[in-house]
């Protein structure tokens, strides 16, 4: 069981893709030698874990998610003794490492399925799903949509239909087979014993396939992920499972058991509502969804996040909902991608820096543990133009050199972002250190000073009414600090606030600013307060 509270709990989280981070060697693709040189800078935004996105040996047909072998580092990235000495770096600068483990499915160059599709009577056959005929299963939605007809590929070698939730080079692996619950142990064991801090477990809805179901999220899932958690549980205590499942609040409450299952989830419905509400100047989505999530068992957590690696999902909102939130947030047709939209952070924001203080403030101030994804520290944008979701993975932008101070190499593994405003030249790390006003000194204040009141980390929270659509407001408490009032005004225009009853000091305003008792506090357009008394 979980401990009442443990270290996540009150951790803010930074999503890490090694290829784009930082090249040691000039070959164009970030490596963990690299990554060790940028671990001051991700320690100085004030964060307290990395998640480092699939660093395995892979053919990179879905960008890593396609493994070839659970427990090497791919080449391009460095070696097993590089991510121990990236691992040890980071644990001396008090920063904690987890992992994503893809259990779902590997990769077609995986030597299991090479072994299974040329031999029927191989051991490794058993360790996919196949069938004689593309119909099975057929409740089951397809995920890639854009690309993908069917969860059947046809396997001339094979002779037979493998099954895949997502890319056909990603075969589903087998959870019926004994075997497979063997071998993901044994790679589980294989990094807690390097001394990872846990896991982010990749799409762990789709784990079993039954006939008349959608086969997502079923019992025999739920059974072979609580023998993970026991896993960790008896042998590696502390250590954090972390479930991303996009799926509804009430939908996820299993993938906590009774706080025997995962430690934390992502709550993927929060996130679009964040945009809904900031584009409509509107309240309503947040309160909402927040209502809908159901209380979840003690010493579990949500996960939220404003953007990562993929699409900004819109699985979890209405047909229509997700019609209006294509047509403000991805005119352009290119932005659109499967259910969602290929733009980062900031050109989501149009660029606005009193939208993106107030969304990351809003964000800051919810319950749950909070990541943030590389790149969004100093505002970077995106290259809609490039396939699937590589827009919104271009390489990190350090400083005006060649490369963006990324990479000695001729050719980087995607181009470097070289278009104004979020040109390289003008957009990267260097220009912001020099800059108290720059968005990476304010993500670092942000976090400092959400990280510094107690509250804000894991209070309570209570609404407080206001009876303008657009002014939020809620009030974060716990017995370990002073309560904070956080108000936020959506709209694009100036508001007055609501009434404090004592003098209140706004611990966003840089500048100390007091708000006198009795007196309504005005609001500028998209503003955020996070206010003491
Ligand atoms: C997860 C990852 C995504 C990947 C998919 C299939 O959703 O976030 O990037 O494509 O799993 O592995």
């Amino acid at each position: 069981m979980t401990e009442p509270k443990a270290w996540f709990h009150d951790a803010v989280f930074f999503e890490l893709n090694i290829r784009a981070y930082r090249d040691s060697d000039g070959d164009g693709n970030g490596d963990f030698r690299g990554a060790i040189t940028k671990l001051d800078h991700i320690k100085s935004l004030g964060v307290d874990c990395i998640w480092v996105q699939p660093m395995y040996p892979s053919p990179l047909r879905d960008d890593g998610y396609d493994i070839a072998d659970y427990t090497g580092i791919h080449p391009d990235f460095g070696t097993l003794d590089d991510f121990k000495a990236f691992l040890d770096a980071a644990h001396a600068r008090g920063l904690r490492v987890v992992i994503d483990v893809v259990m779902n499915h590997c990769s077609i160059d995986h030597p299991w399925f090479q072994a299974a599709r040329a031999d029927r009577n191989s051991p490794y056959r058993d360790y996919f799903v196949w069938s004689d005929t593309p119909d099975k299963y057929s409740e089951s939605r397809i995920i890639f949509l854009d690309v993908e007809p069917s969860n059947w590929t046809y396997d001339e070698v094979a002779g037979q239909y493998f099954w895949h939730r997502f890319y056909s080079s990603q075969p589903d692996l087998n959870y019926d087979c004994p075997a497979v619950h063997d071998e993901m142990l044994r790679v589980l064991r294989f990094w807690l014993d390097l001394g990872i801090d846990g896991f982010r477990a990749d799409a762990v809805p789709y784990l079993y396939e039954r006939e008349g179901t959608n086969c997502e999220n079923l019992p025999e899932t739920h059974v072979f992920l609580k023998k993970v958690r026991r896993l960790l549980d008896e042998e590696y205590p502390g250590r954090v499972l972390i479930a991303e499942a996009n799926q509804w609040p009430e939908d996820l409450l299993p993938y906590f058991g009774d706080g025997d299952e995962f430690h934390v989830c992502f709550h993927f419905p929060i996130m679009p509502r964040l945009y809904m509400a900031l584009k409509r100047g509107d309240k309503m989505p947040i309160i909402d969804i927040l209502s809908r999530t159901p209380p979840i068992p003690p010493g579990t957590q949500w996960m939220t996040f404003l953007r990562n690696h993929d699409e900004l999902t819109l699985e979890m909102v209405t047909p229509e909902e997700r019609q209006w939130m294509w047509e403000q947030y991805a005119p352009e047709p290119r932005m659109r991608l499967n259910l969602g939209i290929r733009r980062r952070l900031m050109p989501l924001l149009d660029n606005d820096r009193r939208r993106w203080l107030a969304l990351n403030a809003l964000f800051l101030s919810l319950p749950g543990t909070p990541i943030l994804y590389y790149g969004d520290e100093i505002g970077m944008g995106d290259d809609i133009w490039l396939p699937d979701r590589h827009g919104c993975r271009t390489p990190m932008q350090w400083s005006a050199d060649k490369n963006a101070g990324f990479s000695a190499a001729e050719r980087t593994y995607l181009p470097v972002i070289d278009e104004p405003p979020y040109d390289y030249r003008t957009l990267n790390v260097a220009v912001q250190e020099n800059d108290p006003d720059s968005i990476l000194a304010l993500t670092r204040f942000l976090l400092a000073t959400r990280q510094a009141q107690p509250a804000l980390r894991s209070g309570a929270l209570e609404w407080v009414e206001t009876d303008d659509a657009a002014v939020l407001a809620f009030q974060r408490t716990t017995e370990d600090g002073p309560p904070v009032l956080c108000l936020f005004n959506l709209s694009d225009s100036p508001r007055p606030g609501i009434t404090p009853l004592t003098d209140v000091r706004d611990l966003l305003a840089r500048e100390g600013r007091v708000y006198p008792a009795g007196q309504p506090i005005p609001l500028a357009s998209f503003s955020a307060h996070w206010l003491v008394a």
